[in-house]
């Protein structure tokens, strides 16, 4: 254990600019990861709570949180981290894998060409945003092995100028890079080393030797789908390992309950997007 005195003090939060989208279609119809169970009752009143409560928590400390409508027949639209990759005010639109989520692709890229932004790109490869689209810094983490179409990480790469970094993933219940590594800081993240190929741990431990590394529990109760401001990190209130982890860095971790929306496979990152200027 880490003493106070050995906290580091240099943590700060900066303000972010946040896409939402609430959930007032949410529901459980399908099953394309293996946390959805359709079988099983969703309560889209209590899911549209929760998700009012992580919203407001955002502006509380701070971010200004953009909202997109909820489209009817898309119930998973409410994870609005698939929907696009923003980094240095570029989108990268989405080209989802499933036929139950393609109307969303379209629909998030019409809200950016809306808003006014210019450099928009409709991918020739399929990738769910940030999903799979994690930015370290000047860097880009990009997850495959079950969504992203790895070809998609060279269109990544080209399309913003920067450097990406592919990632296999190997465990189903971690079907997205996002349910698997949170980015922490523009040089700190933290991952659950087993949901990743070999040779990609060797990269992570490579580029991050001083990551968070997540127990088999944490990462099981989705801890690792957390949003970081560089000060406060909002993940699933059930991850307290995860939460002492952060604290012994000298981050503020602050539980939430997502309870709900855990039932489609997502938590705090999958309802956040990042829209970086
Ligand atoms: N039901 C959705 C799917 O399987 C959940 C997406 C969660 N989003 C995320 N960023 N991991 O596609």
């Amino acid at each position: 254990m880490e003493g106070i005195k050995d906290m580091p003090t240099h943590r700060a939060a900066t303000p972010r600019r946040l896409l939402m989208c609430p959930p007032r279609h949410f529901d459980v119809r399908y099953s394309i990861n293996p946390w959805m169970e359709p079988e099983k009752p969703t309560d889209t009143a209590l899911a549209l709570l929760q998700w009012e409560q992580l919203s407001g928590l955002f502006q509380e400390l701070g971010h200004a949180v953009e909202v997109i409508d909820p489209l009817p027949g898309v119930p998973d639209m409410v994870f609005a981290a698939n929907g696009a990759t923003v980094v240095d005010g570029k989108v990268l639109g989405a080209r989802f894998r499933h036929v139950q989520r393609t109307a969303e692709g379209p629909a998030y890229l019409q809200w950016f060409i809306q808003q006014g932004y210019r450099e928009v790109l409709w991918p020739e490869y399929v990738n769910e945003g940030e999903g799979d689209y994690l930015t370290v810094g000047r860097r880009i983490l990009a997850g495959t092995g079950f969504r992203t179409d790895p070809r998609s990480h060279a269109e990544a790469q080209e399309f913003f100028g920067l450097p990406v970094t592919g990632l296999t993933l190997v465990n189903p219940r971690h079907y997205h890079l996002d349910t698997a590594l949170a980015v922490l800081s523009d040089t700190e993240i933290m991952y659950y080393p087993a949901a990743f190929s070999p040779g990609s741990q060797a990269v992570l431990r490579e580029m991050f030797p001083d990551a968070i590394l997540a127990s088999h529990e944490d990462a099981a109760l989705f801890g690792l789908n957390a949003f970081s401001d560089g000060l406060n990190v909002l993940l699933p209130q059930a991850a307290q390992g995860l939460q002492k982890q952060l604290l012994a860095r000298g981050f503020n971790p602050i539980g939430v309950d997502l309870t709900e929306l855990l039932k489609a496979g997502g938590s705090v990152k999958c309802c956040t997007l990042e829209l970086r200027a």
